[in-house]
Formats: structure tokens, C-alpha cells, sequence
């Protein structure tokens, strides 16, 4: 008997020639740019043994008692906040993500919002491209250059990991934050030093979030650690949006107690506090964390095989555990 995948959002074709190939299994795949409306999905799903969903797909109990069959939900992904990971194990459901893939490229992001703000690139593309006149002069536009300035990196994963090598690359002094604190080998490797999450925020010029959004990590960055930040730091998030309270977020930069903020991902994404779009401080870029071809071919190719494996009775190797 034919089993059912449902692939919520379009992905790359390859990953759907993929799980074609899975035993005995049929494909149905939302092909539009567009999301698929929900009731859609959950009437899919219905008969479904298998589910690939996208970051923005909320897997919630409304969506497993639709889906008696499930095995798995592959997330194209590697945070899986949109995922009820307690409800999906209590039925059974193994959750899978995907991780290492997108690591360099959402490294490569963060470094380059890191120059974006503290080189003032976005105002001078903004100058530029309003016509006004302008000519060069010594005090135009001046910036902060990057050498001895202190990162600040929250979430010593993959992700923080590849900051910190590409950092240390542009003369920053790094330092990290994280639950579990590396080992000497580990720091001496990379050259950081661990600091509390509270001496980190009030010593480093930038702060750059990477870690995973949580219960725990909810508002992380709210208004108490912004104004224990330096008044000349910039905030940098390519993790998920709710780590930071836009409204403090606004507040402290309307207010000149902090220097600026370059942001990936959104509190209420795809909304983004109107705040924040009228300030020159501020970089905003619309979730390209994990944006290249090659990044976005390998999450999807690893989610299939993340499928692959829980049809076939493989060894899972994404699996999220609670
Ligand atoms: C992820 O995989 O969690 C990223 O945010 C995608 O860009």
C-alpha cells in the first residue's frame, strides 16, 4: 500500500524527486510561492504518514489530531519553534531538522550585516539612490572599524561557532555566551572567552544572537538588557525575532541608548515594527539567513533523507529531541 508524504511549501525539485524515490510512497507538494491555506494542508494530511514543512508552518496539536498516521515532520529548517515537539513526541511523532547545512551561509549573513551597520552601508546605498548630491569629504559617513572592537556572541552553536571563526578573521575580539560553556580546547581553538550573558551585554560593541528561540529565550534581549548595553553597541539577529523585544528594541534606539540594530528575523515576522523602518540605524533584511541556492538545495535534500530514514527504519539522523 502507498504511503503518503505531504510537502507543505514549494521546495527545491530535487528534494521532491527524492522522497519519490522512498518505497512505496506518493508525493503531494504545495507548488506556489504562496503558503497553502491551512485547511488545505490539514485535509492532506489526513492520510499522511509523513509531513515536509517550512519554518512557517505552525505543527501544532490542531494539526496532529488531523494526522493519525504521521511518523515524522521533517522541518526544512534548522529552528523548529514552529514545531510542538512535546505533542509530536507523546504521539509518537519524530521531529527532524536541519542542521550544519545552512551554517556558513547564515554565518556569511551575519558578518555581512555586522559591515552593513557599522560601516553605515544600507544609509549610503540610501544616499545614493535618492538623487541628493553629495561629494566626498573626510567626515562623511564615518563608521566603526571592526579590529579590537568586542563581538558578543549568544549561542555558541554551528551558526555562533562560524561567526566567531569569521569574525576573528576581521581582528574582532570575540566573546560568547552559552548554556553550556565550551571546552578550553574548544575556546582556545577559536580564540573566545566566556562572559555571563549579563557582562557580555555590558562590554561588547556588538552583540550578535544565535541562539535557538525557546521558553527560555523568549525576550532575552528585552528592555533591562538592552539598557545594560553600551550606548555606541549594535544588536545583530539572525536567530529568530521573539529572542528580542522589538518595542524595547525601538525605544532604546529612538532614544540614542543604543547605536543600532540589523535584523533578519522579526517578533511578529512577516510584520515588522514601523519603528524600525523609519531609522537610519537600523538594517533590515527579510529572513536570508539560510538564502543561497546551494544552502536552500542542501536543507530540503536533508530533509528528505531525514524522511527516508524514519520510512525506511534507518537510523534518523536529524532527529530533535524534547
Ligand atoms: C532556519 O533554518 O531556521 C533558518 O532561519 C532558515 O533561514
Amino acid at each position: 500500500m502507498s504511503r503518503k508524504i505531504v510537502v507543505t511549501g514549494r521546495i527545491p525539485s530535487v528534494a521532491i524527486t527524492q522522497l519519490r524515490q522512498i518505497d512505496e510512497t506518493t508525493v503531494w507538494a504545495w507548488d506556489a510561492d504562496e503558503p497553502a491555506p491551512r485547511e488545505l494542508l490539514l485535509t492532506e494530511l489526513e492520510d499522511a504518514v509523513a509531513a515536509v514543512t517550512l519554518l512557517d508552518d505552525r505543527v501544532d496539536r490542531a494539526l496532529l489530531d488531523r494526522a493519525p498516521l504521521l511518523q515524522v515532520v521533517a522541518n526544512v529548517a534548522v529552528g523548529y519553534n514552529n514545531i510542538d515537539v512535546a505533542a509530536c513526541t507523546e504521539r509518537g511523532v519524530i521531529v527532524t531538522n536541519t542542521p550544519g547545512v545552512l551554517t556558513d551561509a547564515t554565518a556569511d549573513l551575519t558578518l555581512g550585516l555586522v559591515l552593513m551597520l557599522t560601516r553605515r552601508l544600507g544609509e549610503g546605498d540610501r544616499l545614493i539612490r535618492s538623487g541628493a548630491a553629495w561629494r566626498w569629504g573626510m567626515f562623511m559617513m564615518l563608521g566603526a572599524g571592526l579590529r579590537d572592537r568586542q563581538l558578543g556572541i549568544v549561542g555558541l552553536g554551528q551558526i555562533g561557532t562560524a561567526v566567531a571563526r569569521r569574525a576573528k578573521a576581521f581582528g574582532l575580539d570575540v566573546v560568547y555566551h552559552n548554556r553550556t560553556r565550551a571546552t578550553p580546547a574548544t575556546e582556545a581553538e577559536l580564540g573566545v572567552r566566556y562572559l555571563p550573558l549579563d557582562e557580555l551585554l555590558a562590554t561588547s560593541d556588538i552583540v550578535s544572537l544565535h541562539c535557538p528561540y525557546t521558553p527560555d529565550t523568549h525576550h532575552l534581549i528585552d528592555a533591562a538588557a538592552l539598557s545594560s548595553m553600551q550606548q555606541h553597541a549594535v544588536v545583530v539577529n539572525t536567530a529568530r525575532g521573539p529572542i528580542v523585544d522589538e518595542a524595547a528594541l525601538v525605544d532604546a534606539l529612538e532614544s540614542g541608548t543604543l547605536a543600532g540594530a540589523a535584523l533578519d528575523v522579526y517578533e511578529h515576522e512577516p510584520e515588522v515594527h514601523p519603528g524600525l523602518r523609519s531609522l537610519d540605524n537600523v538594517v533590515l533584511t527579510p529572513h536570508l539567513g539560510s538564502a543561497t541556492v546551494e544552502t536552500r538545495e542542501a536543507m530540503a535534500l536533508t530533509a528528505a533523507q531525514n524522511v527516508a530514514a524514519v520510512l525506511t527504519g534507518a537510523l534518523v539522523p536529524n532527529r530533535v529531541k524534547v
